[in-house]
């Protein structure tokens, strides 16, 4: 066994259990932009194993852009100050706007970045989160998809990381007690 596995506690969604759902997610994409080509926005660098997925899973003419941004804040908890590491190429004046993330946890990034993008005009704007951290939002942040509900523990895993560590994990999974910032709570 690889010392990434070993620091695993307990696997909480397999690979296999992701792929499942998030075939049924790029269904209901296509089925929703029928005749449209959306714009799938990234955010790095969580969401890249998830939109890789999703985007193969989801049969329409779409396309990808990235942004990544920064929280300020220790490395498992956000401040809900953000900053913008990297722009969009794409502009989105007048596209069908999808929002990847890989976890909505406070929502405040995502909070943010809606506002964002939203002063470029864009057509419409949907977030479509893998992970949603039941009762910890700060903001109202609806993802209009949304991959699965998990209780407030701290993953890792399919881009999900802790200090750029575990990202390739193809599983989602919390770590070991002794690995952890002792200030998440
Ligand atoms: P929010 O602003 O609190 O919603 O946090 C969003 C970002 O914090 C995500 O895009 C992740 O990068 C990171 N994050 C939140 N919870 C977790 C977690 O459990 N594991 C890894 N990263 C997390
Ligand atoms: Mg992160």
């Amino acid at each position: 066994m690889s010392e990434l596995h070993d620091d695993i506690g307990e696997v909480l969604i397999t690979a296999e259990q992701i792929q499942v759902r998030v075939r049924e997610l790029g269904e209901e994409l296509r089925s929703d932009y029928q005749g449209r080509s959306p714009l799938c926005i990234g955010i790095l660098r969580g969401a890249i194993m998830f939109l890789a997925d999703l985007i193969r899973a989801c049969e329409l003419e779409l396309q990808i852009d990235f942004i990544a941004v920064a929280s300020y804040g220790s490395s498992t908890r956000s401040s809900g100050v953000v900053r913008i590491l990297k722009d969009l190429d794409e502009d989105i004046k007048d596209r069908d706007v999808i929002l990847i993330e890989d976890i909505l946890d406070t929502g405040l990034t995502l909070n943010y970045l809606l506002k964002n993008l939203k002063t470029r005009h864009p057509a419409s704007i949907e977030i479509c989160a893998l992970l949603v951290k039941e009762g910890k939002q700060k903001v109202t942040v609806q993802p209009k998809y949304k991959g699965f509900d998990i209780e407030d523990r701290f993953v890792v895993g399919y881009g999900l990381d802790l200090n750029e560590k575990y990202r390739n994990l193809p599983y989602i999974g919390t770590l070991k007690p002794e690995l952890l910032d002792i200030e998440y709570t």
